[in-house]
This record gives structure tokens, sequence and C-alpha cells, in this order.
């Protein structure tokens, strides 16, 4: 009997084709709305593979659910949707999309970095509004990023590919992350700090760290107390490592000057969100590796994961070792 393979969102037909070729593959037929759980439960049961998105929740139940599934290739960086552990117990491989997204997501947290220090947002809207009557000296003034301190929390790739861009921008690089990464200090000129230290220093505190029961929470009202009152704070990494009422308050406080978040901790959030009812906020749904070349080469990784898999050769990217 040929390997099945199911996807649980609706890729173009040239990059799921390898698989095609060699295996029986379908797929959920909507490219926006994620496979309802007793769909996926019940595809489960019968698949040898599972092209997953972070919205799927892969846990014990679903990967208990069949005897045949081998892989579990997440099309994300974060795994924090998949049981890693009840994996590892059924002998099944859980792959992700490391590297060809770190430039995209890097960009776009820089981009979010820098919109949320110049109120991009609200200056754009401010055209579109006809409120723009004449140049003033203070219209619109946002804070310089140049020169100024920048904190990163979680070094890994995506965290190294922010500070070279920040290192572009003159910027006092300062990084917190489970383990000093001398390399890295060389190479970029950032300094280990501690996490307390950092938050207490930076004008921009940038967070990066995976979501694990360490970083879930990790920024409370206490942690942006500790924070200079004209601090930024970006997240492109998890909603759950922050506590969002606890940002409501800092924003609406004064504790911090504002906020770029491209995560949060229920996706998607409704526009009824007190978040979005601040000036200095600005929220995207999620693109930090959203560009056409990244999301296709992440579907293609997750592809050869796949391939390999069910070949019986070693995946590029497995996660549970
Ligand atoms: C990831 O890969 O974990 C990102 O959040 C997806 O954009």
């Amino acid at each position: 009997m040929r390997p099945y393979a199911y996807i649980t969102r609706k890729l173009p037909e040239a990059v799921i084709e390898p698989l095609k070729q060699q295996f029986i593959v379908n797929m959920w037929d909507s490219e926006d709305i994620p496979v309802p759980k007793d769909v996926l439960l019940a595809e489960a049961r019968k698949a040898d593979a599972l092209l997953t998105m972070l919205t799927d929740p892969v846990d014990e139940s679903l990967l208990s659910a069949g005897e045949r599934l081998k892989v579990v290739a997440n099309m994300a960086v974060g795994y924090d949707n998949v049981d890693l552990k009840a994996a590892s117990k059924y002998g099944i491989a859980v792959c992700n999309t490391p590297d060809v997204l770190t430039d995209s997501t890097a960009d776009l947290t820089f981009a979010l970095l820098m919109a949320t220090a110049r109120r991009m947002e609200e200056a754009a809207q401010f055209v579109k509004d006809d409120k723009w009557k004449s140049w003033s000296p203070y219209l619109l003034a946002g804070q310089d990023i140049h020169h100024k301190t920048i904190g990163i929390v979680g070094m890994g790739k995506i965290g190294e590919a922010v500070a070279k861009r920040a290192a572009g921008f003159d910027m006092n690089i300062l990084y917190y992350n489970r383990s000093p990464k001398p390399e890295v200090e060389q190479r970029l000129g950032a300094v280990y700090t501690a996490f307390n230290e950092l938050v207490a220093q930076a004008d921009f505190i940038v967070c990066l760290t995976p979501l694990t029961s360490e970083t879930k929470n990790l920024f409370t009202i206490e942690v942006f107390r500790k924070m200079k009152k004209t601090a930024i704070f970006i997240n492109a990494s998890r909603g759950p490592v922050v506590n969002e009422q606890d940002l409501y308050e800092a924003l609406t406080l004064g504790e911090i000057a504002g906020a770029g978040l491209d995560v949060f901790e229920k996706e998607p959030i409704g526009r009824e969100h007190p978040l979005l009812k601040l000036k200095n906020v600005i929220a995207l749904p999620h693109i930090g590796s959203a560009t056409i070349e990244t999301r296709t080469a992440m579907m293609t990784l997750c592809v050869e994961n796949i391939e390999a898999i069910l070949m019986g050769s070693p995946p590029k990217t497995l996660v549970n070792k």
C-alpha cells in the first residue's frame, strides 16, 4: 500500500508534486481556514505523514490516533503546537522549518520595530484621513532607532539576524539567552546581559524566544515596570510569552511607550481586543515569515522532510533527535 500523506492547508500543487509522485496525498481544501479537529483526527488515523501548520494542535490524541504515523512536518520554525514528548513516545519524527525563514522573519521584526518607533501606521492613517494640514515641528514625531540600545531576548538564528540589522543601524546590542554565545558577541558586538538588566537598559526590547514552559508568561507587569518609560516592546515569537493584560496595563499606564506585536496569546485576535484600541500599538497578523519566497521554501522543506522519512532517509530538520 502506498504511504498516505495529509496536508492541513491548501498548498500550491507545484510544491506538493514530488509527494504526489510517490505517495497518496490529500489536502484540506482551504488556504485560510484551519482544518477542523475531527477531520484532522480522522486523517491522522490513516496517515503515514502529516504536513501541519502552527494553527493545528498536534496533541497526544492525534499522535496516537493511528498506527502508521511516522512524521509530522510542521510548517514553522516553532513547534510549540506539537506535543514533542508524545511524538517521541510513539516514535514519530517531528520536523520544523528553520533557516529558510531566518532573514525574512528578521526583516519583519526590524520593520515592526521601525514602524512602531516612527509611528508609521498612525502617520499613514493621518494622511489618508486628510488630517495633514501643514508641516509642523513635532508632527507625528517618533523615537530615534540609530545609536539606541536594543535588547534581544532569545538569541537564536532569528535573534542573530535581528542583531545584524541592528548593528547596521549603529545600535548598542544587548541580548539574553539560555546561554551566552561568545561567537555572536565577537561577530556582532552583542553583549550578554541578565534578563532584568536587559529590560531595564534597552530602548527596544525584542522578544524572539521560543514558547516553552520556561518562557510562558515571561513578560509580566513586573517586567514591564522595570523597562524605561520610553521603551518599545516588540514581540515576533509567540503570544503566550507575554501576559497581554499586563502589556495593556503597561501601555495605558505609561510604563512603556509602545508595542509592535506580530503574535498574540490567542490568534486571530478579534477587532474588540483592547490592544487594538491603542494608538501606540502596531498589530500584525503573525506574518513574520510571510514572503512568497520564504513561505514556498518552508512548504518545500516540509515536503522534503516527509519524502525523506517515508523513504527511510534522514530528514533535513528533525526536532526530536
Ligand atoms: C514560525 O515559523 O514559527 C513563525 O512563527 C511562522 O511565521
